[in-house]
């Protein structure tokens, strides 16, 4: 079993718009999962029942055992922490450091281990320098760490990252993945939202592919990437050096540059010596 189910879930939306149609799925402690598809998928919708955000209209989700539909999101935060798409739907607070601090502050943790986690998460999250500051002052790239920071205090079980490079540059980028790193030495899992393929490619084991308000393939980015089938059906691009392998013929499933390289080396090997054949 994993630790969390996703079992014929449908998900309605008040105005009845179905959102999500009988998907099933499984994640595991210590996995790092993407899942990716088109605008209005279905993803952002789907990861607010992972914490209980949004109730099953049918089927059930199961976290760590737990029927979410039975438990409040305060109750189920420990479980999954949930990074909003807007870092302005999360953040409330007019200092950086109470921000962090709210939620282990409200799980009753002692007032120097809350400033130890604070902290920590602060470096970890590139923030330690505007830990005083309003978040509000700050820009949004830099927001969008304190909503990842605050999640980050909770020390939940899965962390849900939803769009974290949207906006970010390439420190953005590189801190994104120094947070996914953390998290995964500490097993914790880690699902991300994106549309960024190279982004996909460099961080995540598994991928969950997201269309026609269901999920239409997993896999691992190797076997993803080269799915025209799932890719067209999904509006996805493969990644840039895929692309590229595609382009001249390369077989194997290429997804990143030390793969392309490899490839190019076994078949310059291949490759008659001059002279020879003439
Ligand atoms: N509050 C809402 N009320 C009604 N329909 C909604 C609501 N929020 C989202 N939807 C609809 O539900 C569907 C799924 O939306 P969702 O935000 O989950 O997609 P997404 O895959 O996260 O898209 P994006 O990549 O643009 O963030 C879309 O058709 C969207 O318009
Ligand atoms: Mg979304």
């Amino acid at each position: 079993m994993g630790y969390i189910e996703v079992n014929d879930l449908v998900f309605e939306y008040p105005n009845g718009n179905r959102a999500l149609d009988q998907i099933n799925l499984e994640i595991d402690r210590g996995e790092s999962v993407a899942i990716i598809g088109q605008n209005g998928a279905g993803k952002t919708t789907l990861v607010k029942m992972l914490n209980g955000l949004l109730k099953p209209s049918e089927g059930e989700v199961i976290i760590d055992h737990w029927n979410t539909k039975d438990y409040t999101t305060a109750k189920l935060a420990k479980k999954v922490g949930y990074v909003f798409q807007n870092p302005d739907d999360q953040i409330f607070h007019s200092n950086v450091y109470d921000e962090i601090a709210f939620a282990p502050k409200t799980a009753g943790i002692a007032e120097d281990l809350i400033e130890e986690r604070v902290l920590e998460v602060a470096r970890v999250s590139g923030l330690s320098e505007y830990l005083d500051d309003n978040p509000y002052d700050l820009p949004y790239s830099i927001r969008k760490f304190v909503a990842i920071a605050s999640i980050l205090a909770l020390d939940s079980d899965v962390v849900v990252l939803d769009e974290p490079t949207a906006g970010q540059d390439k420190r953005g980028i590189q801190v994104i993945e120094k947070v996914i790193n953390y998290l995964i030495d500490k097993n914790k899992s880690v699902i991300t939202i994106t549309h960024d393929m190279e982004f996909t490619v460099r961080n995540f084991d598994r991928i969950i592919v997201m269309a026609h308000k269901n999920k239409i393939a997993e896999g691992t980015p190797a076997e993803i990437f080269w799915k025209f089938d799932i890719l067209a059906d999904a509006k996805l691009m493969q990644p840039y050096t895929s692309r590229v392998a595609k382009e001249v013929g390369m077989e194997d499933k290429i997804i990143n540059i030390e793969g392309f390289s490899n490839a190019l080396k076994n078949e310059q090997l291949q490759i008659p010596e001059s002279g020879e054949g003439k």
